[in-house]
């Protein structure tokens, strides 16, 4: 075989191989989606709903306890890995992000700050770990949308009582200081393949 043709023979089967890849990656993303997202906008609403009746002291238990449990229950029931992440995070125990997170939170960041729409924001990849795993990662991006600035905006707007609650849990919290247009953080799924 001569070597041009020996060239566009890999080349086209190189080119066959990602178009498989990328049916793959197309179906996980979806089935991910369909299965880990429905749980944001509860939360949000419960979120909402507790603010506006129990006061923002109350709400702390939406997100430092019914976003946490909703989320065991489906790793419990789906097998992944489903955790929150933030680059400033408030529980650095649960919320650090590894660095294939870190890197997606941060591009997350560069499009929010183009203007990209926070609401659809996400990304799904196929990686290989270190010891040769395959897995499929899955992130969606968390806005800080209205709500959220009740604890999380800027810190010498939340109220002193607020602050006090929060800092006797969180005494490192990083998490305050965001505003409207800036992601908060972000759902992360990761799959064995
Ligand atoms: C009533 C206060 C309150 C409100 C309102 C609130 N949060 Fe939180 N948030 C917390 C607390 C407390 C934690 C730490 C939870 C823990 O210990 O796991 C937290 C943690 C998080 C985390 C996990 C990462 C980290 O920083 O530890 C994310 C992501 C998050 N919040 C997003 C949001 C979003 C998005 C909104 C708006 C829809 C929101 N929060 C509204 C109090 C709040």
């Amino acid at each position: 075989m001569k070597a041009s043709t020996a060239a566009v023979l890999a080349l086209s089967l190189a080119t066959a191989t990602q178009a498989v890849r990328a049916q793959d990656t197309a179906a996980l993303m979806s089935e991910t989606r369909k299965t880990a997202t429905p749980v944001l906008p509860k939360v949000v609403q419960a979120m909402q709903t507790a603010v506006q009746e129990q006061g923002p002291v109350a709400a702390i238990s939406i997100c430092k306890e019914q976003a946490p449990q909703l989320l065991q229950e489906m790793r419990q029931q789906t097998g992944w890995a489903i955790r929150r992440v933030s680059l400033k995070a408030r529980n650095a125990t649960t919320g650090t992000p590894d660095a294939w997170e870190a890197r997606q939170l941060a591009e997350f960041n560069i499009q929010a700050a183009n203007g990209a729409e926070l609401q659809h924001l996400e990304v799904g990849e196929i990686v290989v770990t270190d010891n040769g795993q395959r897995q499929f990662r899955y992130m969606k991006a968390l806005p800080a949308i209205a709500v959220c600035q009740t604890c999380h905006g800027p810190a010498d707007s939340l109220p002193p009582e607020l602050r006090a609650a929060l800092a006797k849990d969180y005494p490192h919290d990083r998490a305050t200081g965001y505003v409207a247009g800036e992601i908060r953080g972000a759902l992360s799924v990761t799959r064995p393949l």
